[in-house]
């Protein structure tokens, strides 16, 4: 437990016995609010301001605080001092370094995880790329928060389900496949994979502004796909073979899987029953031919279910997704990981499975966030302005590799190191923000290995694992922990202590940069401690001390990187 919630829970205890009738006593999580670090540490590690409690108790601060000291029983966690009306808690510093230290290690690299997500399913749907196109940069933080929150639930003993809901209807598919037919070879399509699909796409729009039968025979070719005619069939899942290949390169740089590619298209046919569903609830109204969900009581516009050709739109096999979900895996929330464009899309959409009846409709999440630039420059797929994915991947790892060459020279597997370098500074710089602002994405921020950044973390783990190998060599005795009393350690400890805590925010919260945040913190205090101290002089207890502090400092950083997505090399 986080010391702050600690001492908190202890002060409510006290005040119950010497309070025991009084009313409105504040509870434990209110005491945790009132709980101050005091500005000089001469006053004590934290400190309760009594006032807080002078009208309950109709008493004044400075009598409740000699109370609260005087019947205070937990020196070994912290001494407690009363003075102006303020309690003033001093930490049992060695002991708090034991316990810390102790749980962490005991804990074999799974300190911070739990089993409160057992028998609880969450499903998730992020990354979701769209056929026949490429994976540009503004796809990242969708695959990288979702991938990240999985680990998250992971560690925290939920069921997780990845889903990747492909973009895989719509009539562009159509365009597609005639201008493919008209234009396209199979070889050429082969070799040049989504960029010639693409390139084909822009084709078709190009020529139909002089020849208007394309546009027919688009349609044509989409009436056959919905159809499921047999050679549009062929043509369309091959489309979707050639994209997925080409984006399995890049799930596998960044190391992310799924669960199921159940994407738009595998609802088709299982539309039919909910739009019924809809009709029988009298959930549907006719408006200039279309059918829609009214929503004019929510103050949103009318969800759209089907166009007046009655074909169906992205919120009609939305609304059929979740329900399949739910039946199929009774998830406990299903999280939506889609930019913020899409909000009143996912307010509609949940809006009208609660209509529907459905009480689960509450445990739909749209978990959204901002829009990423590059080196300042907005991105624009329809003006070509797009950075593609794994292109910047394939530089951030180059560039990583003409860092190493000129840093560690002598450094063993430099391409492995590289690669988990390079991609690390790219996810770091997605998972460092609230995950609600934009963000701007620059090479000379991402891979300073000085400033809050991946390689700045990675290299302080390697720090650590450089150090606990020497250590190895020694034969040091039990360790003191009493000798980590120092502020250094102390604020090393503190952070290290509420770990637990932090991933659980994060996973309520749905903010993987929680815990970027927090392994920042904790790398910037481990290096804070590393100059202040010198680790191994003396190879005695207080030694041994410090040496296990280092390796907890390990084994949170590693799992920390590991619940963002990002790998940690030993030796960099
Ligand atoms: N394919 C969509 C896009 O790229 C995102 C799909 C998100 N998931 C969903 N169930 N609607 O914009």
């Amino acid at each position: 437990m986080d010391m702050l919630t600690r001492i908190a829970a202890l002060t409510a205890e006290t005040l119950d016995a010497v309070w025991p009738d009084a009313a409105d006593k504040p509870d434990a999580a209110a005491l945790r609010g009132f709980l101050a670090v005091p500005p000089d540490p001469a006053m004590g590690d934290y400190a309760f301001p009594c006032f807080r409690l002078a009208k309950s108790l109709r008493m004044s601060p400075i009598q409740i605080a000699q109370k609260l000291a005087d019947t205070w029983a937990h020196a070994d966690v912290a001494r407690a001092e009363a003075l102006n009306g303020y309690l003033n808690f001093f930490l049992n510093r060695g002991n708090f370094a034991k316990e810390t230290l102790e749980t962490v290690l005991a804990a074999g690299g799974n300190y911070g995880g739990g089993t409160e997500g057992t028998g609880k399913t969450i499903c998730l749907d992020y990354s979701s790329i769209n056929i026949a196109k490429r994976f540009h940069i503004g796809h990242l933080s969708t695959t990288m928060i979702g991938h990240s929150l999985r680990r998250i639930y992971d560690f925290l003993g939920y069921k997780t389900v990845g889903i990747n809901h492909l973009g895989d209807w719509g009539t562009q598919f159509g365009k597609m496949i005639c201008a493919y037919k008209l234009w396209g070879t199979k070889e050429e399509v082969e070799q040049g994979g989504v960029d010639a699909l693409e390139a084909l796409y822009v084709r078709f729009h190009r020529e139909a502004e002089n020849d208007p039968t394309l546009e027919d025979q688009g349609r044509a070719w989409f009436k056959r796909i919905e159809d499921g005619d047999p050679e549009a069939m062929e043509i369309f899942n091959w489309f979707k073979e050639l994209t997925l290949k080409d984006a399995a390169k890049t799930y596998d740089m960044l190391g992310v899987s799924f669960d199921s590619y159940a994407g738009e298209s595998f609802y088709i046919d299982k539309m039919e029953p909910v739009i019924q569903s809809l009709r029988d609830k009298g959930l549907l109204t006719q408006s200039e031919g279309a059918w829609v969900v009214d929503l004019s009581e929510d103050n949103m516009p009318p969800c759209l279910i089907l166009k007046k050709d009655g074909a169906t739109i992205y919120a009609t096999r939305d609304i059929t997704a979740a329900i399949y979900r739910q039946d199929t895996y009774h998830f406990d929330k299903c999280l939506y990981v889609v930019a913020y464009q899409q909000d009143l899309h996912f307010r509609q959409v949940f809006r009208v499975l609660e209509k529907m009846g459905y009480p689960w409709a509450k445990d739909c999440v749209h978990v959204s966030f901002g829009m990423i630039s590059f080196e300042g420059q907005a991105l624009s797929t329809r003006k070509g302005n797009t950075v593609h994915l794994d292109d910047l991947l394939h530089d951030a790892v180059e560039k990583a590799r003409a860092i190493i060459e000129e840093k560690s020279p002598n450094l063993e597997n430099k391409d492995e190191v590289a690669r988990q370098i390079g991609i690390g500074a790219v996810v770091y710089a997605d998972l460092s923000n609230n995950r609600i602002k934009d963000i701007d994405f620059s090479w000379s921020r991402a891979l300073n290995f000085d400033g809050e950044t991946g390689p700045y973390v990675q290299y302080t783990h390697a720090r650590c694992c450089s150090l606990l190998r020497k250590a190895a060599e020694l034969a040091l005795p039990a360790a003191d922990y009493a000798a980590l009393d120092d502020d250094e350690s102390q604020a090393l400890l503190r952070l290290i202590g509420r770990f637990p805590d932090v991933i659980r925010e994060a996973a309520d919260k749905y903010e993987p940069s929680m815990i970027t945040r927090a392994v920042t913190d904790i790398a910037q205090a481990y290096n804070k401690f590393y100059y202040e101290h010198r680790i191994l002089d003396g190879g005695d207890a207080a030694a041994a001390a410090r040496v296990a502090l280092t390796q907890a400092t390990r084994d949170v950083i590693k799992t920390g990187l590991w619940l963002i997505g990002i790998e940690a090399p030993e030796r960099m």
